[in-house]
Formats: structure tokens, C-alpha cells, sequence
């Protein structure tokens, strides 16, 4: 899940280039390079690290064909040696590949058999070199053809070779789309980091690949058929993609939180209606639908978590989640009477879409919740609920999972209307109640500083609990989950009721424990959880709803929320405190908020 992009025009100073390339950093950051066509040839420089660092050992120049890569490694140490471009025996071809090349040892032998020597510990490396030996009794093309019939796995990779004009790009699993300039063309992973150049973009499907010159482009299939490409015109600002005055973008994320729950209420409720446009699904279907399976990773998969609870509860349906790296490979009693909802920031994790593509052979129907339109997922799926949160370019994802959780709560209350399993009198009382969860968010963001401190206090522990009953347990999932990934400290989400089950050994004066204890009908069992932890001397932050008497005299601190008439509605607002202080708690220790150590935005590999 590495970043490639480049360029072919008239002259530009490298500066651009790089530009391009910082736009998508966030898909892996442990090292990067660039190989550029100049007067006296193609010049290659390669860096462990970051993109910056590159460019403080270089200097400006002018360059008119180039490309350029962000590394996440999967394959060799991120050092300089397997940083890309890799490059062939002659050093003529100059490559950069985001993906995985399952089969590149046997490829690697084969090559080696004939001569080829390598320097790199990469899968990529093949690449140039499988181009060099069948470039050998093929033109160009040609051979291009031959090679990419012959790589398995996932790979979206460019090249330049010396002493041809044009960028050479291949697709099959990995993103992979071009930008059309008003004078040449850029190439990225991400179209969100093509915006501040260009709102023209030509969508590389799979198997497909691209010769594109300076003045024009022409694009293949994988059996070397022209195919017609047509430009679309993104709608997305080049603000979107900025930090504005925030000083990371996971914070502006954080703050844009509110905007986002608007937009979806206006995109799907109309008078009190809810209206999926992409849904595409029968409502006989749903009607006699017994079981949905929910898939996904990380926070999706914390998303998906608190909706089985609403579905449950409100549409009286069989529900099962798990983790998409287990469910690709576990016997799922699936069957086209089954929805799968398969939930995915990006659209491109790699392991939601083999569970998807195998639930898709049991007949499963597919639905999507994606924020990314044109990703693999949503090209692969059935039916499309789009969580229009805007490009997260933060790696600690925020507001897709609020606008996951927004999305699905409408699509449990559309459920549970159409299968008669949901009173209408509830129905409006919730619906009216998500209208005003956009204002409850903002009265807790107003009160940033007072997390601040509270996150600066707890800042000193060294491992923490996150505890939370019913549909706040997966939240309390996702608290551990956001400190984890950019602090590094190690926390652990857990049901409370657990406790006695064994984590509560964990607890002594050192172990701070975060408490999601609002006045639903759990309370006064989360109550004695705390009355547990207290006599323990540990460390309690509790999450409480305004008014309470009870937990907050058993807390060493406390952040209060506004009380919602529908608790089930509770973990969109209970998230903006985790976020705010997992981002304070790693501000306060100095952390790479945006690109946390050994992450990525989008897991495209296994
Ligand atoms: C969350 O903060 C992480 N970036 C990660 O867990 C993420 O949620 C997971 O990789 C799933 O990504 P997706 O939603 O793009 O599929």
C-alpha cells in the first residue's frame, strides 16, 4: 500500500513532482524515490524516510518526464537499496509498483536462470527486469502485454525507460488513475492527491494498461485491445485536501465531524423519509431477509460493531460481524437469501474484498458503505451506501467512521420501517434525534481544551483499558483502538463485564482505565464496574452523561455529554472525546499524529 505518481509535459521544476507525491504519503511513508528524464539521462534518487528528506539532499531542477514513489514495505527493509524506482540489469527501466507480486520468486528464478542479477530483497524488482528479458524479442508494447499476463497478485506499477518519450502504467487490484493537465498528464494512486492539479481524471480500470505521452493517451487491455477512455470531472475542492489552520488533518477531521452528519442527513432523509439512491435492492428482499454478515477491519469493523446492536434491537434480524481477515478464509453459511454489508473507508482494503468476492460465489448480495466512489469495492459490489465524508487523509480514520455509523443507523431505521419490526412513533424519535446529533458534537468539540488537559494528565500511563456494556462496548474498541495507533501505547477495548474474567487483574494504581458509563440501561452495571476498578486504586476516566451522581464520585476524571432521549444513538457522540484524546494524549508525546509508525491509510495487501 505504497503511493506512486508522475508526470509528462513541458518542463517543470522537480518541486512539482514531489508536491504530487506528499499529497499521498499517507498510503506509506518508511521510504520513497524518484526517477526523472534530464538532459544527460534519467536521473534516480532514492531515501529511507520521508518525502522531505528526499528533497533536502536534492536540488532544484528542471525535469519533463518523470515518476515517483512512497513506500509502505512488505517485502525488504525499507531502506535505500529496496526503496523504488527498482530498475533492470542495464539500469534503462525504472520502475514503481504499489501492490504485492505473489508469484515473483518463481519469476526471480526464472530470470536468474537467464543472466539476471539482483540488488533488492523486492517482489517489484521482477518487474524491470521481466520487461528487459521479454523486451528482448518483443517492441515495447508488446512485451508489456507479455509481462503483465505473466505477474500475479495485486499491482498497480509505472515506468520510464531511457530513450522512450512516454510513461508506461499498469492496473490489476491496486488504484491507480490519471490526471489530465491543461499541457501533459500526472499519474497517483489517489485521485484526491491529483486535485489541487487537475479536476480532469481518467479512471484506470483493472487489467488495463496505459502508454501515455505527452500529448496523448492511449490505453490497453490486458489482451492489447485499444480501449476508449473517457475524462470525468471530480467534484472535490482542493480544500478538502488541505489542513487549513488545523495542525494535523486528523484534528480538522475531528472538526468536520458535524458538516459531515448534515450533508448525509440532507443527501438521505427528504420530509422525514429516508431514501437510499444507490441501494439497489428489492424490498421483498429485505422484507424476508433473515440474516445479514457484516465485514470489515479496523474501525469499520468497530462501525459495523455498533450496528449489529441497532439492527438486532430495531430490525429483529440474525447479525453477525467479523474481521474480514478471518472471514475470507472461514466457511460461512452464506446463501442469496443472505445480505453481506461490507464496510470500508477506503474501498481498497484488501482483505474486505477477498471476503467479499467469496461471499459473492455463495450468491450473497453485496452492499457496500464506502467513502471512496470508483473504489474496487464499490465496483465489486451489488449495491452502494456512500458515506460522503470527503477524503480522510489522516491514517487514524475519524469522521468515515462517524459517517459509517450515521449511514448505517439510516439504513437499520429504513430496515426496521420496512419490515414492520420498527414502530413508527421510535422511528421519528430517533430520525429527529440524528438531525440534531451534528449540535450535540459541536457542544463537545467547543469544549476541546478541557479534553486537552484531562488527555495531558493521562498521558503518563503506560497502558490502558477502554471499557464500555452494549452497543458502547465496541466503542470502547475503537478508543483503544485510535490511542493505540497514534501514541503507541498499548490499550485494549474491552466489554466490562469481562472484568472479573481476568483483565481486572491488570488493575493497581499504574493502569488507567477509560469508562464509557452513560445513563442508559447499563449504567448501574458499568457502575460497580468502576466501583471494581476503584478499589483497585485504578486510575478512572469516565465518559458520563451531564447530571450524573453516581459515577462521578468514583472518577478521578470526567467528560460529560449532552444526554440523547436515544442511547442507542450514544457512540456517535461518545466518539469525538475518544478521538480528542487519543490525538491530545499523542500530541502531548510528540507522535506523528497524520502517519503513525508502520501504518497505512489503505491496507490494499494481505
Ligand atoms: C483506522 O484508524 C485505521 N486506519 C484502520 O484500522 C482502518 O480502519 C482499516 O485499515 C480499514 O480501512 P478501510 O475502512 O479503508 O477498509
Amino acid at each position: 500500500m505504497c503511493g506512486i505518481a508522475g508526470y509528462i509535459g513541458e518542463k517543470k521544476r522537480i518541486k512539482f513532482l514531489l508536491n504530487l507525491l506528499k499529497k499521498e504519503e499517507y498510503r506509506g511513508y518508511d521510504s520513497c524515490g524518484i526517477a526523472v528524464r534530464r538532459e544527460k539521462g534519467i536521473f534516480v534518487k532514492k531515501n529511507k524516510g520521508k518525502i522531505t528528506h528526499l528533497e533536502e539532499k536534492m536540488s532544484e531542477f528542471d525535469f519533463s518526464l518523470g515518476i515517483a514513489h512512497t513506500r509502505w514495505a512488505t517485502h525488504g527493509f525499507p531502506n535505500q537499496i529496496n526503496a523504488h524506482p527498482q530498475f533492470d540489469c542495464k539500469r534503462k527501466i525504472f520502475l514503481v509498483h504499489n501492490g504485492i507480486i505473489e508469484n515473483y520468486s518463481r519469476l526471480k528464478d526464472f530470470l536468474t536462470q537467464r543472466g539476471h542479477h539482483f540488488i533488492s530483497h523486492t517482489d517489484t524488482e521482477v518487474i524491470p527486469h521481466l520487461i528487459e528479458e521479454l523486451g528482448k524479442r518483443e517492441p515495447l508494447p508488446k512485451a508489456l502485454i507479455e509481462v503483465v499476463n505473466k505477474l500475479e497478485g495485486s499491482f498497480a506499477f509505472a515506468f520510464i525507460r531511457e530513450g522512450e518519450g512516454a510513461l508506461f502504467l499498469a492496473k490489476k487490484g491496486s488504484p491507480l488513475n490519471i490526471g489530465v493537465l491543461n499541457q501533459g498528464f500526472i499519474f497517483a494512486s489517489d485521485i484526491p492527491a491529483m486535485v489541487p492539479f487537475t479536476n480532469r481524471i481518467v479512471r484506470l480500470e483493472d487489467e488495463q494498461i496505459a502508454i501515455v505521452g505527452k500529448d496523448d493517451l492511449k490505453i490497453f487491455d490486458f489482451a492489447g485491445k485499444e480501449v476508449i477512455h473517457k475524462t470525468e470531472i471530480v467534484d472535490l475542492a482542493p480544500g478538502e485536501i488541505t489542513k487549513k489552520n488545523y495542525a494535523h488533518f486528523m484534528l480538522k477531521e475531528i472538526f468536520e465531524q458535524p458538516r459531515v452528519m448534515r450533508n448525509l442527513f440532507k443527501f438521505y432523509v427528504n420530509d422525514n423519509r429516508i431514501e437510499f439512491k444507490g441501494l439497489n435492492l428489492r424490498e421483498d428482499f429485505l422484507r424476508r431477509l433473515k440474516k445479514i454478515f457484516l465485514f470489515a477491519c479496523g474501525t469499520a469493523f468497530h462501525a459495523g460493531y455498533v450496528i449489529k446492536y441497532f439492527l438486532e434491537k430495531f430490525c429483529c434480524l440474525d447479525v453477525s460481524i467479523d474481521v474480514s481477515s478471518e472471514a475470507r478464509y472461514r466457511e460461512l453459511n452464506l446463501t442469496a437469501d443472505d445480505l453481506v454489508i461490507a464496510i470500508s473507508q477506503s474501498g481498497e482494503t484488501a482483505d474486505t474484498l477477498a471476503a467479499v468476492r467469496k461471499a459473492k460465489e455463495k450468491g450473497a448480495y453485496i452492499l457496500a458503505v464506502c467513502n471512496v466512489l470508483g473504489s474496487t469495492l464499490v465496483k465489486e459490489s451489488s449495491g452502494l451506501l456512500y458515506t460522503l465524508a470527503g477524503p480522510e487523509i489522516g491514517v487514524a480514520s475519524t469522521k468515515a467512521y462517524t459517517a459509517q455509523l450515521f449511514t448505517l443507523y439510516l439504513f437499520a431505521l429504513h430496515l426496521g420501517l420496512l419490515r414492520n419490526t420498527l414502530q413508527r412513533k421510535v422511528f421519528e424519535s430517533i430520525l429527529q434525534e440524528l438531525k440534531n446529533i451534528p449540535r450535540f458534537q459541536e457542544e463537545i468539540l467547543k469544549r476541546v481544551e478541557e479534553i486537552k488537559k484531562i488527555a495531558e494528565k493521562f498521558s503518563k500511563f503506560g497502558c490502558f483499558l477502554f471499557l464500555g456494556r452494549g452497543i458502547n462496548y465496541p466503542s470502547s474498541l475503537e478508543g483503544a483502538l485510535k490511542l493505540k495507533e497514534i501514541s503507541y501505547i498499548p490499550a485494549e477495548g474491552y466489554p466490562a463485564g469481562e472484568m472479573k474474567h481476568g483483565p481486572i487483574a491488570l488493575i493497581d494504581e499504574y493502569r488507567a482505565v477509560v469508562c464509557i458509563c452513560l445513563q442508559d440501561a447499563l449504567y448501574e452495571k458499568m457502575v460497580s464496574n468502576l466501583q471494581e476498578i476503584k478499589a483497585r486504586k485504578g486510575k478512572i476516566l469516565s465518559i458520563l452523561n451531564y447530571g450524573d451522581k453516581e459515577a462521578v464520585a468514583l472518577s478521578d476524571e470526567v467528560i460529560y455529554l449532552p444526554r440523547l432521549k436515544n442511547s442507542v444513538l450514544s457512540p456517535l457522540v461518545v466518539a469525538i472525546p475518544l478521538q480528542l484524546f487519543a490525538y491530545f494524549v499523542a500530541e502531548n508525546l510528540g507522535c506523528e499524529i497524520d502517519q503513525p509508525r508502520n501504518l497505512a491509510k489503505s491496507v490494499t495487501v494481505e
